[in-house]
């Protein structure tokens, strides 16, 4: 079976387990797990950060930074379509007991326009707004890489404004690594949370980095949260692994492109598909007439030993990662061309 559900499906590589086996091990609420530390570290100097949390997950580092930067009461501006506001279990409000300020966007990004009007606004009906946050990449519009520019002035408008910047990073590194600058957010922003089980291939967990202070507080919300751990060097080595060898994100993108281009160069074969969808990264989105006909199609591609999964009822998501074998990219070509030929 071919798994195209998510990034997050892959299996840790033999070296990588072996990098388990190898750690150096202690017990992390006494700060003595030293592959702990040392993951924090390294992960924070690479993104210009002074300091690191390990998490278990992209929602743990993603609500700890929302417990640290607001008070309850207080709005969070984000897109309408984003993970912390959608997909983490209503964890704002039941942790932070705040509200989200939704500006409509298709991409990730937000104008300075948008959030210069909601600020205005919040000065007399509205609560304060106290935080930022911009996921990047945007996996509601298919992995959209939010440009540097526009994270540096949403960053500028933030700091007039006495507002905090949090980055939802679950994926950042696939805008890392194709845009090739803005490797330096932590002089920028106040804190990002990415994920080493996304794409990067771990089995588990998370970083939050911040200044010493907010990754300081951070670690009480994180014991709050039942987030403690002991000998976690064990997960913390595949980390470990898995951000030091993470270049083969940029052929996981090449291989995205190459699906993409092949089902382009066949659109006429596709007769179920209304529009495919790439945006630079490691997703494809097949968008159908309605929910019947995108079921029917994620049944066929199954019968042909690929899975896939919805994104939104009439629209299929595709996820290419590094358990996806160059040999597997004309397979999946042909499933999908024989899936959506009615
Ligand atoms: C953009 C984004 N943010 C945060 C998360 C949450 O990560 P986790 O599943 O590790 O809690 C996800 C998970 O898919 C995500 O896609």
């Amino acid at each position: 079976m071919i798994d195209l559900r998510s990034d997050t499906v892959t299996k840790p590589t033999k070296d990588m387990l072996e990098s388990i086996l190898s750690a150096q091990l202690g017990d992390d609420e006494y700060r003595e797990d030293p592959t702990v530390n040392e993951l924090e570290e390294y992960c924070a100097k690479l993104l210009g950060f002074e300091s690191g949390l390990f998490v278990t997950s992209g929602t743990m580092g993603n609500q700890i930074a929302l417990l640290n930067h607001t008070n309850p009461g207080e709005e969070v501006v984000t897109t309408s379509d984003s993970h912390i506001k959608n997909y983490e279990h209503g964890a704002a409000s039941f942790l932070s007991r705040i509200q989200f300020r939704d500006v409509k966007n298709t991409d990730g990004s937000i104008s300075n326009e948008d959030l210069t009007q909601i600020i205005e606004a919040s000065k007399i009906h509205k609560p304060k707004v106290s935080t930022v946050v911009i996921e990047n990449t945007h996996l509601a519009s298919g992995g959209s890489i939010v440009p540097y520019e526009n994270i540096k002035s949403i960053s500028d408008i933030a700091k007039e404004n006495d507002m905090n910047l949090h980055i939802d990073g679950a994926r950042v590194w696939h805008a890392i690594l194709v845009e090739d600058k803005g490797y330096d957010y932590g002089s920028y922003t106040d804190s990002l949370t990415f994920c080493f089980s996304k794409a990067l291939g771990a089995p588990v967990g998370s970083i939050l980095l911040g200044s010493h202070e907010f990754i300081e507080d951070s670690r009480e919300y994180r014991k709050k949260l039942g987030g403690g751990m002991r000998q976690a060097g064990v997960i913390a080595s595949a980390a470990r692994y898995a951000i030091e060898n993470r270049e083969h994100i940029l052929k996981d993108h090449e291989n995205t492109k190459f699906i993409y281009q092949k089902l382009k160069e066949r659109e006429e074969e596709l007769n179920l598909i209304e529009t495919i969808s790439y945006k630079d990264t490691n997703m494809i989105f097949l968008s159908f007439e309605d929910m019947t006909v995108s079921s029917n199609f994620i049944k066929k591609l199954e019968d042909q030993n690929i899975r896939s999964g919805f994104i939104r009822k009439n629209i299929v998501r595709l996820v290419i990662h590094k358990d996806v074998n160059q040999e597997d990219l004309d397979k999946i070509v042909d499933a999908i061309v024989h899936s959506s030929s009615s």
